[in-house]
């Protein structure tokens, strides 16, 4: 059991900045990685479409016998996780509630910032879980759409993406955050540019860390962690796309360091 791979999976590209994120602190673990190039993005899709996404992702990575399930996207884990994770028998975590505690534990002033597409932040599940840490913090929800077609063109260091970022915190930081939660899992990709805006006094907080520090937590009490791994042993991550496989694998090399890294097409509406 403890050799089946993690389904780590996203509506595209921003899946990966957890999936970087679970090999740098669960090395010995293998990673099946589905992207739905085809269908993104999700973040302005409806409750019951972005479910049924879900849930044929979740079939299509049954049948590579994963032993767990990280969705790694916020728009997913704030609109599905709760209703797919009731028909299933294997372990499943989402982003959501690991970056809201870290913001919980961060914030000093009790003024939490959180962007994220339109449907996470209509979602309301990031207020719910900082209010569930402390009653008094105070929520400021911001969609920002255009960054994550931003990134997706690879506009990471660019003056556009610059200006639009300015533009949507622009009200956030009036109203005086301390802390900032990355509530998209492609936003960390862009976290030099809101570095900058927000300033020092600002933290950033990025659920996917967070997340993958869960994820090693869940896999040691469920006894699934692959802890028979030879010394320097590398395991061979498998990448799967609905679309645009060779666009998503020269992204996906470059963020992960894989060289020759290639992702396989699936047609994901089979599942
Ligand atoms: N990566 C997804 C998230 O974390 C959103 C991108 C999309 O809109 O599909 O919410």
């Amino acid at each position: 059991m403890n050799k089946k791979a993690i389904g780590v999976f996203d509506s595209g590209v921003g899946g990966l900045t957890v999936a970087k994120e679970i090999m740098a602190q669960l090395p010995d673990e293998r990673i099946i990685y589905f992207g739905d190039t085809a269908r993104v993005p999700y973040g302005s899709k409806s409750e019951e479409t972005v479910t049924r996404y879900t849930r044929q992702i979740i079939r299509f990575l049954m049948t590579k016998d994963v032993k767990a399930f990280v969705v790694a996207c916020n728009t997913m884990s704030a609109l599905s996780l709760s209703t797919v994770e009731k028909d299933l028998t294997l372990p499943i975590i989402g982003v959501v509630e690991p970056g809201a505690f870290v913001a919980g534990n961060a914030t000093k002033n009790k003024k939490v910032g959180v962007i994220g597409t339109e449907s996470t932040i209509r979602s309301g599940l990031y207020t719910r879980c900082l209010k569930r840490i402390d009653p008094e913090i105070e929520v400021i929800g911001k969609s920002c759409p255009l960054f994550c077609p931003l990134v997706e063109e690879g506009l990471i260091d660019d003056p556009v993406t610059e200006e639009m970022a300015r533009r949507y915190l622009f009200g956030l930081m009036r109203q005086d955050i301390d802390t900032l939660i990355m509530g998209c899992t492609h936003y960390p990709l862009l976290k030099k540019t809101l570095a900058e805006i927000v300033g020092e006094k600002v933290t950033l907080v990025n659920p996917a860390y967070e997340t993958a520090r869960e994820l090693r937590h869940l896999l040691k009490r469920l006894h699934l962690e692959n802890e028979a791994a030879p010394a320097h042993y590398k395991p061979a991550h498998d990448f799967y796309v609905s679309d645009s496989a060779e666009r998503f694998s020269e992204f996906a090399a470059k963020l992960l360091h894989i060289e020759g890294l290639s992702a396989q097409i699936v047609n994901i509406e089979d599942y």
